[in-house]
């Protein structure tokens, strides 16, 4: 049983991209259906109270131009992956959102990351999806593949973000069930560890190869298991700030488990979202900052 502790937050930097070219019009994933129609307004008033839920609590969210013709750029947790001030962007799997590695990297090199310490490293050289499937937590970095990133992408960036050097492991988990394609659908990170907690996930062990749901089982013996449904309407793709848990308002038990363990649960309508197969976390790529003067070091 988890428990009920003392939350801590910590404020955090995020980026997001409007949903203004939104749509479902291929299907990458088993959730995406191109008969069904998306209400683009509807996605972004929703995608804006997400904004205004971060910004309510404390934390930082730049905005990315969304693209004409890239309609998963909403998605900017697969943008790529920021540790220690420094950004790699993302290389895609699939053609249909080839374009957003580019337009991502494009963002790093700018102005704005700069002015928030942000060293771009440029694209992923090797199939990579950014915080789709690489989860930092304290100082592991989780990091899925068998359906997008590969493990030599985890290696690249390994090497290139310098992880070792920051005294990051990384531990590979394998996914095996299509509906949870990226590790962020099939496993949540709660607290990372740095207010004093031991580190703390939700995940549907299900998503996961037997030799990597015994990984989490080791790593993570206190760990809130989601149930089929919560995981079914993306009730794992969370972002928390330790304290605050942002979550779709479509789980259930899941959400009652986070808040038993002591989290405020904020629960957000994202149902034009879900219609692309992403909630929550799939919104949103964290920006995490260098040690001071690091960003000179490029
Ligand atoms: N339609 C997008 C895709 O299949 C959804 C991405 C969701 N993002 C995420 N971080 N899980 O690629």
């Amino acid at each position: 049983m988890t428990q009920n502790r003392e939350r801590h937050a910590a404020p955090r930097h995020f980026l997001m991209c409007p949903p203004e070219h939104f749509d479902v019009v291929y299907a990458i994933n088993p959730w995406m259906d191109t008969t069904v129609p998306v209400d683009t307004g509807r996605a972004i008033r929703q995608w804006t109270a997400l904004k205004d839920a971060y910004e309510a609590r404390g934390h930082t969210v730049d905005v990315i131009d969304s693209e004409p013709g890239l309609p998963d750029m909403v998605y900017a947790a697969n943008g790529g992956i920021v540790v220690g001030g420094q950004a790699i962007a993302a290389r895609f799997a699939y053609p249909e959102r080839a374009k957003e590695g580019p337009a991502y990297d494009a963002w790093f090199t700018g102005p704005a990351a700069r002015a928030r310490g942000i060293a771009a490293l440029g694209q992923s050289g090797e199939t990579q999806e950014g915080e789709g499937d690489l989860l930092l937590i304290g100082s592991t970095l989780l990091a899925g593949h068998g359906f997008r990133t590969t493990r030599a992408a985890h290696e690249e960036a390994a090497r290139r973000l310098g992880l070792a050097e920051q005294g990051i492991g990384v531990v590979p988990l394998e996914l095996v069930d299509p509906r949870y394609y990226h590790l962020d659908t099939a496993l949540a990170v709660l607290d990372d560890g740095a207010g004093g907690n031991p580190p703390l996930v939700a995940y549907l062990p299900g998503a996961f190869a037997p030799e990597s749901r015994a990984v989490l089982e080791r790593m993570f013996p206190g760990a809130i298991i989601a149930s089929d449904d919560d995981a079914a309407v993306l009730g794992l793709n969370v972002v928390s700030d330790g304290r605050t848990v942002f979550l779709t308002d479509r789980a259930g038990k899941l959400a009652e488990d986070i808040a038993a363990a002591g989290f405020d649960v904020v629960g957000v309508d994202l149902s034009e979202l879900f219609k692309g197969g992403g909630s929550v976390k799939c919104c949103t790529l964290e920006l995490r900052p260098g040690a001071v003067g690091q960003e000179t070091s490029r």
